[in-house]
């Protein structure tokens, strides 16, 4: 048998795990898949937006690939140091091998003045907030804000300016929880300003999901031509590689459009502006830019000229980051974890029986399935390792017993069966489909309860 421990149940710890059990080459292999919420789908569940149901629906998908045979979800088990936490050397005695799928849980910093000030959060924050990750900060978000900046035009900008800009009649049928639902009915924000410090041909989001933008009711996608044709492939967009193009097609076509109805939203699609200082004393009131001007090469330039707009509310997109864990070598500068081919990298020697998957490995970018691709290459390079892994004898512990003995109390499947079925419950009780909880003690609850109940599993 051929032992491992995936870390991490969001895509890529769940298409290790389905790559491994599903391979022919190295036959009886069984796979723990540990996550340090009692919930798995990683970012799927606490990161893809509550109103794209048709991607939040591959759940399913990765529900039927932990439940494979061969598989086993260990959650609430953090891997670490500390109260707790088990760490990498503990795992490596456990199991043959140990395949690191943490994702990249944090922020990256602007690192400009006034980022603390109140009323200043990244859009991890307020993705978390909206999505009920059990850490996240509570809301206070749009209250009392008119208007917002969003800092970044990534895919992400996106998502948090397009909840911003709907109505909580629009988010009520999804599984957002009801404070955030509340909250987001009260909001007064009228104005979503969203900024990039370059031009239209390098924003990052996709097309289809700029689109969506100019389709919500009650709001309106406002570009101004002037500030966007400083772009050189405003006027003919024809030379650009074609994501960039048909960008830049749906942003003329809002070009100089009319503004917003009355009582209604406007998302304002901003350029050449780069964030220098959020201002305030108490909280945050505005956000400086300095215009750039494009330099020909894909970068900008400063001009030395500035302007500020208005805002109670910042949400800072401007990308993720890994965090280290102990015991485990990190590249500080990229916020990764130095490996080849997924084989961890240890002062650049491969480390016997320690890999990497998915944004812990290649950094954040990418959308799930590039993860299917990224899984599949680290599990190729474990199974070529294999014969020399499992020359080592394991202890004949249940892995998932010494997991307690470190203490950590594993959620198993029946476990979050009980989570979901609670979330159900919630739901019906609110006249609303599933909702989810937002709580450590409200998760732990219900999964304590379905692990009780007669015919659970141990
Ligand atoms: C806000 C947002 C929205 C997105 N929307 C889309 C979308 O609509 N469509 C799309 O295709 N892509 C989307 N993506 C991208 C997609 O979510 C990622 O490509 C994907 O989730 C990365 O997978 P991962 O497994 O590497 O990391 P994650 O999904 O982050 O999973 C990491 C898992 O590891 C666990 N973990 C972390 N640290 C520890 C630890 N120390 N011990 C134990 N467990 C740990 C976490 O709890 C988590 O479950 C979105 C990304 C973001 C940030
Ligand atoms: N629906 C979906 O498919 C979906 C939804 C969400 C996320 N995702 C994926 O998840 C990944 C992460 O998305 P993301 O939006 O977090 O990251 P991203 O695509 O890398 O976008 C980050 C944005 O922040 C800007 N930025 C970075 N540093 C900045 C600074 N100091 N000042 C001002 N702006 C700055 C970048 O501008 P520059 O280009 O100038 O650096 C860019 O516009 C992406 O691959 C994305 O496609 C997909």
């Amino acid at each position: 048998m051929l032992r491992v421990a995936v870390v991490g149940s969001g895509p890529s710890g769940v298409y290790t795990a389905q790559a491994l059990v599903e391979q022919r080459a190295v036959p009886g292999v069984t796979v723990d898949v540990l996550d340090r919420l009692p919930c798995p789908y990683g970012l799927v569940r606490y990161g893809v937006a509550p109103d794209h149901e048709k991607i939040k629906s591959l759940q399913g998908n990765l529900r039927a690939a932990l439940e494979l045979p061969g598989v086993t979800f260990l959650g609430n088990v953090r891997v670490g140091d500390g109260p707790h936490g088990v760490s990498p050397r503990r795992l490596r005695e456990l199991y043959h091998a140990v395949v690191y799928c943490v994702g990249a849980a944090t922020d990256r910093r602007l690192g400009i003045p006034g980022e603390e000030l109140p009323g200043s959060f990244s859009a991890t924050e307020f993705v978390s907030w909206y999505s009920a990750h059990p850490d996240a900060a509570p809301g206070g978000f749009v209250l009392g804000a008119r208007s917002a900046v969003v800092v970044g035009v990534g895919n992400v900008a996106v998502d948090v300016a397009r909840i911003l800009a709907r109505g909580a009649e629009e988010l009520r049928p999804t599984d957002v929880p009801d404070a955030a639902l509340a909250a987001l009915g009260e909001s007064r924000v009228r104005d979503i300003h969203m900024v990039g410090r370059r031009g239209p041909a390098q924003a990052k989001f996709t097309t289809k999901e700029l689109r969506e933008l100019g389709s919500l009711p009650g709001a309106r996608v406002l570009v101004r031509g002037e500030e966007a044709s400083l772009d050189p492939a405003w006027a003919d967009p024809s030379g650009l590689p074609a994501a960039a193009r048909r960008n830049v097609e749906v942003l003329r076509g809002w070009a100089d459009g009319p503004g917003a109805e009355e009582g209604g939203r406007r998302i304002r699609l901003r350029f050449f502006l780069r964030p220098v200082a959020l201002l305030g004393e108490e909280a945050v009131r505005a956000v400086r830019f300095e215009r750039t001007a494009p330099d020909g090469r894909g970068g900008v330039v400063g001009t030395g000229r500035f302007e500020e707009i208005e805002a109670q509310l910042v949400l800072r997109s401007v990308g993720y980051r890994g965090v280290p864990i102990p015991g485990l070598p990190f590249d500080a500068e990229r916020g990764t974890v130095p490996n080849d081919r997924g084989r961890v990298l240890r002062d650049g020697v491969p480390s016997p029986g320690e890999y990497v998957a998915g944004w812990i490995k290649r950094g954040p970018t990418g959308v799930i399935g590039t993860n299917r691709s990224c899984a599949k290459e680290t599990v190729t390079s474990l199974l070529a390792d294999a014969g020399t892994l499992m020359a080592r004898p394991l202890p004949e512990e249940d892995a998932a017993t010494a997991l307690r003995a470190a203490d950590a109390e594993p959620v198993r499947w029946q476990g979050w069966q009980g989570i979901e079925a609670a979330e159900e419950t919630l739901g019906r009780r609110l006249g609303r489909g599933p909702v989810k909880i937002a709580d450590w003690e409200g998760l732990l609850t219900a999964a304590r309860r379905a692990s009780r109940s007669p015919g659970s599993m141990p």
